[in-house]
């Protein structure tokens, strides 16, 4: 389904209650696919995520020649080919919507001894690549890119790769992680410093099957020419998922709702913590550790959110979350501020444009600004918005009108489906007043 196809229509005066699950973790999902097809034995995957993002990095290792089976119910069964089993693909590689998919398979297949092309959508091949490119063709890799460093991406396998020691310019975990995986591949150490904590799944989860992993603050390292191991994953709830409910239980009057097995490692709870800092009402239960990740329930009721300004060490551990964040914003008494979040310029979309002027279209007062916005609450009015396919920013606005003195009609969104398969009925079941229509755009 083209971005261009799907219409949301959210009537307001909803309110959301009882308990769901959401989908399994985006970024736990791709890992568990790359590290699962690069291991020894067979890898086994519970609560997969079955978007398009996560489905593209699946066709993508069919098509490097490894046997996947599934997924079926979340299940997927990976036969791992070895560090070196991989095979030269018949055709480029089409990324979809996925960042994460282009930005690792970038230095793992840059290892390889064959050639391969990084392909993708219209977001995708807007955005930047030089950040993985660069560091990369530091370690020997040889990579190009269209003159403007955006995809596709031509990887020239056959070139050795060596280890270094490398400070991350921007905390990015796709980066990290990138130089990671080459480092797999390359002679000697690899250690990357980040400036600022980011996810850490791929660290946890090379540690799982059984790569030795050194990590000290704010830096990894690892060993090039170890092996991995087949092993059990299961992959826990999206907390990037969960955060549109938590958003919409927050603001809209007389919620309580429960979301089951949200993965809650700590370089993802940063919306958990700005939420609170509003004044948010949310409650962790049961904390648990589930295959080497901390999961937990969250329990929200309504709450008045009040303005703030936000904590910039906050920024990294909440960057997928800042759409819904912006709607709480507007609803909240007051003005929140937010800075040092410049890195929102390059997502799926400009999410710092795109939220700002879905939110002046809905009467709210917002201010882009370089690296963030200025929000002054209120009570939003209905409207139609355009999500420009970013499905984080459709699913932020379907929360919005939870509080609207209108319905909002949302624009663009059959992207939703790249992280969050399911969300329609699922909002719908928990008390949102969400229906789906066809454009025939
Ligand atoms: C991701 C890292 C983040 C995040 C993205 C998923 C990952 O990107 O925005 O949705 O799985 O590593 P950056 O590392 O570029 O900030």
């Amino acid at each position: 389904m083209a971005a261009d196809d799907l219409t949301l229509r959210v009537a307001p005066g909803g309110t959301l209650a009882g308990r769901l699950r959401v989908p399994g973790d985006k970024s736990i999902s791709h890992r568990a696919i790359m590290l699962g097809a690069l291991a020894e034995g067979e890898t086994r995957v519970g609560g997969f995520l079955e978007g398009e993002d996560c489905l593209a990095t699946l066709r993508a290792f069919r098509a490097l020649g490894v046997d996947i089976q599934g997924p079926e119910d979340g299940e997927v069964r990976i036969r791992g080919v070895g560090l070196h089993g991989l095979r030269a693909p018949a055709a480029p590689l089409d990324m979809g919507n996925s960042g994460t998919s282009m930005r690792l398979m970038a230095g793992l297949l840059a290892g390889q001894p064959f050639d391969t092309v990084l392909t993708g959508d219209a977001s995708l091949t807007r955005r930047p690549m030089r950040r993985v490119t660069d560091p990369l063709a530091r370690m020997g890799a040889r990579i190009d890119t269209s003159a403007d460093g955006t995809p596709p991406l031509h990887i020239h396998g056959g070139t050795p790769l060596q280890g270094m020691d490398y400070a991350l310019p921007v905390a990015s975990a796709q980066v990290k992680s990138s130089l990671l995986l080459a480092g797999l591949y390359a002679r000697g150490r690899t250690c990357i410093t980040e400036p600022a904590p980011t996810r850490d799944h791929t660290e946890r989860m090379l540690a799982g099957f059984g790569l030795a992993v050194e990590r000290g603050e704010g830096r990894v390292c690892l060993q090039g020419g170890g092996r991995l191991q087949g092993t059990r994953i299961q992959v826990p709830g999206d907390i990037s998922s969960a955060a549109f409910f938590l958003v919409g239980a927050s603001i809209a009057p007389d919620c309580r709702l429960t979301l089951e097995h949200v993965g809650m490692n700590p370089t993802r709870t940063g919306v958990i913590d700005i939420l609170r800092l509003m004044g948010a009402d949310i409650r962790v239960e049961n904390p648990r550790e589930v295959g080497g990740e901390p999961v937990a329930d969250l329990t929200v009721s309504s709450a008045p959110l009040q303005g703030v300004e936000i904590p910039p060490a906050l920024v990294p551990l909440a960057i997928d979350e800042f759409p819904a964040l912006f709607v709480a914003a507007a609803c909240a008494r007051g003005r929140t501020v937010l800075t040092d979040a410049a890195e929102l310029r390059v997502k799926e979309s400009d999410r710092i444009q795109v939220m700002a002027d879905g939110l002046l279209r809905l009467g709210i007062q917002a201010e882009p600004t370089a690296d963030g916005m200025v929000i002054q609450g209120g009570d939003p009015d209905g409207g139609e918005v355009d999500s420009h396919g970013d499905h984080r920013v459709a699913m932020a606005f379907a929360m919005a009108a939870l509080r609207a003195r209108g319905p909002i009609r949302i624009r663009h969104c059959a992207n939703v489906n790249t992280s969050f398969p399911g969300f329609v009925p699922l909002a719908a079941g928990a008390g949102l007043p969400i229906e789906a229509e066809e454009d025939g755009a």
